[in-house]
């Protein structure tokens, strides 16, 4: 018997449950250049935005202990330069494309889904809404449950697709947000993105990143994540991709344990880049161990105390 890795996901079937992460393989370009994308169930792109952006000066990425910081700043080519130079590369890769869209106003991130709402290779949009909000003085979208309601409706009105929200770890109540997400019409909830943090060069006494504090990402923050999947996953409907420190396919069973439908590998694809191409064959070895015949039946069945 081979087990069944396929997972659907707001009616859209993926070959299995292993994404990459935003901002760990770009455009996907380099990472086809080490394995078949059509191994993923799904490449997730980097931020998205209206107009290019450049980013912070570097140093940008700092290692610590079990993983890494990083303030790139959300460089990328702007939408229109994606549409036409980045798109085209992922329409026969035969894998599913995941489009994260990252904005500084709500409009801004209307007008970059409507954009994207006409392009066949664009499967789903992840709203990447742990970023500063200009309008009210730099608060993140995600930080608040009204503006992460307000902001995912308005981009529900232009894109027709199913929606991803990307809730941050850095709020008091994940689930406050994750509810408003869902109200706002998300159909699928991933998390997490990057935990707040900063690193201090002793020599020097400057911040090892320009940005002064950055992103933590990596195995340092599994444990955060796992617990934040399982809260969220008891208090909403809609499905969830887990994200955070997964390196390997036991990773993997126990976000879905927790109740993740798939999941998104990220820093680990600096440490080996073909890593998602080893956990999708372990994690079948681990359901024929198991004597599982689908990878959904891990689904939520943590057995807790
Ligand atoms: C270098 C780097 C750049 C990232 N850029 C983005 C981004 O543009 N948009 C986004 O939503 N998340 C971004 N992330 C966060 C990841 O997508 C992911 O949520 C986070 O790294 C946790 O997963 P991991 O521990 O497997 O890396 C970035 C992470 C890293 C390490």
């Amino acid at each position: 018997m081979t087990p069944d890795l396929k997972v659907t996901i707001a009616g859209v079937e993926f070959a299995n449950p292993i994404m990459t992460a935003s901002g760990c393989c770009g455009y996907g370009e380099e990472l086809h250049r080490v394995f078949p994308l059509k191994t993923l169930g799904a490449l997730v792109t980097k931020s998205i935005t209206l107009h290019p952006r450049s980013g912070h000066p570097v140093p940008r990425t700092a290692e610590t202990a079990s993983g890494m910081l990083n303030a790139i700043g959300l460089a990328n080519v702007g939408v229109d330069a994606f549409i036409k130079d980045k798109l085209p590369f992922l329409e026969d890769k035969q894998t599913r494309v995941i489009v994260n869209v990252a904005g500084s106003k709500i409009q801004e991130y209307v007008d970059v889904c409507a954009r994207l709402e006409d392009c066949p290779p664009v499967d789903m949009v992840e709203l990447n809404i742990s970023c500063p909000n200009v309008d009210e003085g730099g608060m993140e979208f995600g930080s608040n449950a009204a503006l992460t309601e307000k902001t995912i409706a308005s981009v529900k009105k232009v894109f027709t697709k199913p929606l991803i929200a990307k809730l941050s770890p850095n709020v008091t109540d994940i689930v406050e947000i994750a509810r408003a997400a869902e109200q706002g019409g998300a159909e699928v909830l991933s998390l997490i993105n990057s935990v707040v943090g900063a690193a201090i060069d002793i020599n020097t006494w400057q911040p090892k990143l320009t940005n002064n504090k950055g992103g933590l990402t990596g195995p340092a923050i599994k444990p955060i994540a796992l617990a934040k999947v399982d809260a969220v996953y008891n208090a909403c409907t809609v499905p969830i991709i887990g994200i955070g420190g997964i390196t390997c396919a036991a990773d993997v069973v126990e976000f879905m344990l927790c109740g993740a439908t798939a999941v998104q590998v990220g820093t680990a694809l600096f440490i080996e880049p073909d890593v998602p191409v080893k956990i999708v064959k372990d994690l079948k070895t681990y359901l024929k161990q198991k004597g599982l015949a689908s990878v959904a039946n891990l689904r939520g069945k943590v057995r807790k105390y």
